[in-house]
């Protein structure tokens, strides 16, 4: 999509589908809805008058309604468009009424879409807490980018509903302001088009996205972005003696992959300062291996790979914003599967670190192939570390699918992570992984066991085998399982691969931009 941000006023806009955001400024829950538009031009509001004050449009988050020729705009037809409550107004709202303006479109085979860019001067102070306009403009860029792309390219009876044009009209005199604006928006472009490469590799189906292949597809992002690459499989996992990681692999005719890419701040970094390690759980299809899952619901394990698709993701994003940080990404990818060479519970691995694991289960093989990858990492000189994967189904179970989980043996770290979270719109939430946890992972055979004694607390346990290889570095483990694939479609976002945590990581990248 081409997306821009023009300064004007909406109403002297030509296009085919003009959207303005509305919120519900009734005070109280039981009140009737009281809808009033984001806007302040005249033949807009005159435009909506009548709808507004029929009851038929109440402004919920992700309601809209089609008005056509509006008389005394330019625009063909005008879209309103929720936000919810007034008080409880934030720029992620903002997100998904421009994802909802976007998809609305679609259906309708409207090709251009244009956003009245939110005016809360058209409420007063009471109703509403003051956005930046950076914030405001970033998250629309963010929410149309994401809500416009529909992942239905193996459908030969698809139709082709693609948006072509989104222009965000800001009618903002004011020089300064449209200068933020204008970099909220470009940087919403650079995350949005960051989690779409995510969303569109999660989508891969596993014969297609196998392990070399995410391989070669992170190598030409790197490749187009400027970014240092090196694709690696079974010889280096042997070199490296990464026992964890190849037991996993070895039961594939797919060799594995693992894949670096290194990002270097212009002019380099200082000698002590911070290195960022992004590791990504790569499992593009998790059998089970001889600890066979079910067959029911088992194709949807093409996913195990979204923690390394959000880390390739995030890796495009910080090769376009420049931070002043080293950012060094780690990808484990294999397949989980059971043949003859496959690895079987009660084998036991040697670790590149050297300790021990005991295999009760091969279908707990994310935080195999990530043990070696965090201490890998570290080997690469990371300082910090964070790493993504679809790790646990009891994380989703906890949590259900819209908190992702998170863990961290570092609280300062931790609530570094946490600040950005208001500006990605995202919903971690934070699970222990306290040292009184580890006697659940610990084996009578080897240094630690890969499932806990019970099916209690599993996404701790997982956690805390990840814990025993990170040391004493600052570290965050997010547990995505629940969160990586929208099995609902919402107005904002459509079925599929949802991209979450590249925009948490990224911002928590920024905030190392010393
Ligand atoms: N990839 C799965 C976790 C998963 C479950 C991801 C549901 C997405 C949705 C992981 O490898 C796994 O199978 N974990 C096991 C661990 C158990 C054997 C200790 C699980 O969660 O059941
Ligand atoms: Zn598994
Ligand atoms: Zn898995």
């Amino acid at each position: 999509m081409d997306t821009k941000l023009l300064f004007q006023d909406a109403a002297t806009l030509n296009t085919p589908m003009l959207a303005v955001f509305a919120v519900d400024i009734a005070a109280n829950k039981d009140a009737d809805p009281i809808p009033v538009l984001l806007n302040t031009s005249d033949p807009i509001a005159k435009a909506a008058a009548n709808v507004l004050a029929s009851g038929d449009f109440k402004a919920g988050l992700g309601e809209t309604l089609l008005l056509h020729s509006p008389s005394g705009l330019k625009a063909v037809r005008l879209l309103l468009v929720g936000l919810g409550k007034a008080k409880t107004l934030s720029s992620d709202e903002m997100r998904k009424a421009a994802g909802t303006a976007v998809r609305a479109a679609k259906p309708l085979g409207v090709r251009d879409v244009a956003i009245a860019f939110p005016e809360d001067r058209a409420l007063s102070d009471e109703h509403v807490d003051d956005l930046p306009a950076a914030l405001i403009a970033r998250a629309l860029a963010e929410g149309a980018e994401v809500g416009e792309v529909d992942y239905d390219t193996y459908r030969s009876d698809r139709k082709d509903r693609s948006v072509h044009t989104l222009t965000i009209v800001a009618n903002e005199p004011e020089n300064n302001v449209r200068t933020d604006m204008q970099q909220g928006f470009d940087l919403g472009l650079v995350v949005a088009r960051a989690q779409n490469f995510t969303r569109s590799l999660v989508n891969e189906p596993g014969n297609v996205l196998t392990p070399t292949e995410l391989g070669r597809r992170a190598a030409a992002m790197s490749k187009e972005m400027g970014l240092a690459c090196e694709v690696h499989s079974t010889a280096k996992l042997n070199d490296l003696k990464m026992g964890a990681f190849w037991a996993v692999a070895k039961g594939s005719a797919e060799p594995p992959a693992l894949i670096v890419m290194t990002y270097e701040p212009e002019g380099g970094a200082a000698k002590d300062a911070p290195v960022l390690g992004l590791v990504g759980k790569g499992i593009t299809f998790d059998t089970g291996g001889i600890s066979i899952k079910p067959a029911e619901g088992m194709e949807k394990m093409k996913y195990d790979m979204a923690g390394a698709a959000a880390m390739i993701g995030a890796m495009q994003a910080i090769a376009q914003l420049k931070p002043k940080v080293k950012v060094i990404g780690v990808v484990c990818s294999a397949e989980n599967m059971p043949d003859g060479g496959a690895f079987k519970p009660g084998d036991v691995v040697t670790t590149m670190s050297g300790k021990t694991i005991e295999i009760v289960n091969t279908d707990a093989e994310g935080r195999l192939v990530l043990s070696d990858g965090l201490h890998y990492a570290r080997t690469l000189g990371c300082t910090h570390l964070i790493n993504a994967a679809t790790l646990t189904g009891a994380c989703v179970v906890a949590l259900g699918m819209l908190n992702a989980g998170l863990f961290s043996n570092d609280d300062a770290t931790c609530a570094q992570f946490e600040s950005g979270l208001k500006t990605s719109g995202e919903k971690f939430w934070r699970l222990p992984c306290t040292d009184d946890y580890k006697d659940q992972i610990k084996s009578q055979i080897a240094d630690m066991m890969n499932t806990g004694k019970t099916r209690y607390g599993g996404a701790t346990n997982a956690a805390m085998l990840l814990k025993e290889f990170v040391g004493d570095t600052p570290w965050l483990h997010l547990d995505i399982a629940g969160c990586a694939w929208n099995e609902e479609s919402k107005p904002w976002l459509p079925y599929g691969p949802s991209g979450i945590a590249v925009r948490s990581i990224i911002e928590w990248v920024r905030s190392y931009n010393a």
